[in-house]
């Protein structure tokens, strides 16, 4: 059966927002729904219908994202559910082919996503492109391999000044890291100042530190406690970061040394830091910092010129890559892609292809975290042991890719 899909008018916004919410399984607080409509684009929502009933929701955020050496703008996609009355009918599979046709009609190169489960979005071209580590520290347990000494210093903000001074320091940094993307004021607004109880989970409300050094701001720590309980079964005293951005690796460590200084807490968790955080080779006792590694940002590739194009590369190269793409069959071809440090040029043919591989594998290497080698150890992509290699270089990019939040 055969579903309607459009776009909603802003109308329809809290009928959206009650259905995204019922799809998710949440009871909406008050206040969230506004907060939310606030950015959402209703013009790219793409919504299945059944009558006057939103019964299926997807919505975009128009995102500028930090690639190896470059920025590409893409389709964010976000907010994906079907009723459940009206699952596994297909809902999903028109909503994103509906979706996918409209980031590619816009001349966006990529759409890119967090998963709620793994299993769902490699069928639509998506490829893992990045992961998260989360980490716990128990306090007893954190202290570093050397007295740190810093030349800078930490000051506690308030919320005030955290709006002034984060967003600068994000600015400086988020191209320099794939994953990243730009923050407009409303997004830092809704996405990252505020703070209704509902957001707090039983934290506080949100702390802020900034570490300057010659009177300039190098990064900043975003976090909440948890009140330590003398009561059996109550939680131990914690701090969650919430994000720690840095520009530097002495920034880096006397943020973190921040965090693992606070009083009454016993144990520092951090759900999504990159997998390369510098954090385990500063402490002395690394083993007995948790961490566990799982998939986060998935990127789909729309247009294989651009999106390649988009990018540098480490090493001087040239690679021709036989792409398969079943639900885009147009993108389906050979393509030569040469290029370096300092730019690329990607166009169609290129003659005997030196390796082979789906469209979603190619978009999880895109950002240089996921190694073509590794893939083809997994036998996704096919090529000459030297022509993979070769690749495996060319792609590989440092710093590897990290998504600072869920979208
Ligand atoms: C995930 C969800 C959107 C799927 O919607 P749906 O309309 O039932 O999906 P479709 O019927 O279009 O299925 C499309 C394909 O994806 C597969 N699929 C859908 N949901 C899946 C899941 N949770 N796990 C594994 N496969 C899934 C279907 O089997 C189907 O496969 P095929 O077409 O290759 O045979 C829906 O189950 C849902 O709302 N879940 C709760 C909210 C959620 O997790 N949203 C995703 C946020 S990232």
């Amino acid at each position: 059966m055969s579903y309607p899909i459009r776009a909603i008018s802003r109308d329809e916004v809290g009928e959206f927002y009650r259905q995204m919410a019922l799809g998710f399984g949440w009871d909406p607080a008050e206040g969230m729904a506004e907060g939310f409509a606030a950015f959402l684009e209703s013009e790219r929502t793409r919504c299945a219908f059944d009558g006057d009933d939103i019964v299926g929701t997807l919505a975009t955020h128009s995102l500028e994202l930090a690639v190896p050496g470059g920025v590409l703008a893409t389709g964010g996609t976000t907010m994906v559910t079907v009723r459940s009355s009206h699952r596994r009918r297909g809902i999903l599979r028109q909503m994103m082919s509906s979706h996918l046709d409209e980031v590619a009609g816009r001349g966006e190169p990529l759409a890119a996503l967090w998963a709620s489960e793994s299993q769902i979005y490699e069928r639509f071209g998506f490829g893992c492109a990045s992961e998260l580590c989360r980490i716990v520290v128990e306090r007893a347990h954190s202290e570093f391999a050397e007295t740190p000494e810093f030349s800078g210093r930490c000051r506690l903000l308030t919320p005030e000044e955290a709006r002034r001074q984060l967003p600068a320091v994000y600015e400086k940094l988020w191209r320099g890291r794939p994953g990243h993307f730009a923050r407009s004021p409303l997004w830092w607004e809704a996405r990252h100042f505020s703070d209704p109880p509902w957001k707090r989970e039983g934290g506080s409300a949100l702390r802020f530190a900034l570490y300057e050094r010659d009177g300039e701001a190098r990064g900043y720590l975003q976090y909440r406690q948890q009140a330590k309980s003398d009561e059996a079964n109550l939680p131990r005293g914690r701090l969650h970061v919430v994000e720690l951005q840095a520009e530097d690796a002495e920034a880096s460590a006397a943020l973190w040394h921040h965090a693992l200084g606070v009083d009454l807490i016993e144990m520092v968790q951090a759900w999504n830091r990159p997998p390369d955080d510098p954090l385990f080779w500063l402490l002395a006792d690394p083993r007995r910092a948790r961490r566990s590694q799982r998939d986060a940002l998935w990127v789909r590739i729309l247009d294989l010129p651009a999106a390649l194009a988009g990018r540098r590369y480490a090493v001087e190269g040239r690679v021709t890559l036989q792409v398969s793409d079943a639900l885009r069959p147009d993108n389906s071809g050979t393509y030569v892609l040469e290029g370096g440090p300092e730019g690329a040029e990607c166009a169609r043919g290129g003659g005997p292809p030196d390796l082979e591989l789906d469209v979603a594998d190619l978009g999880a290497a895109l950002m240089g975290g996921s190694r073509l080698a590794t893939l083809a150890r997994a036998g996704r992509v096919r090529g000459a042991p030297e022509a993979v290699a070769r690749a495996d270089r060319f792609f590989a990019w440092d710093p590897p890719p990290w998504c600072p939040e869920i979208f």
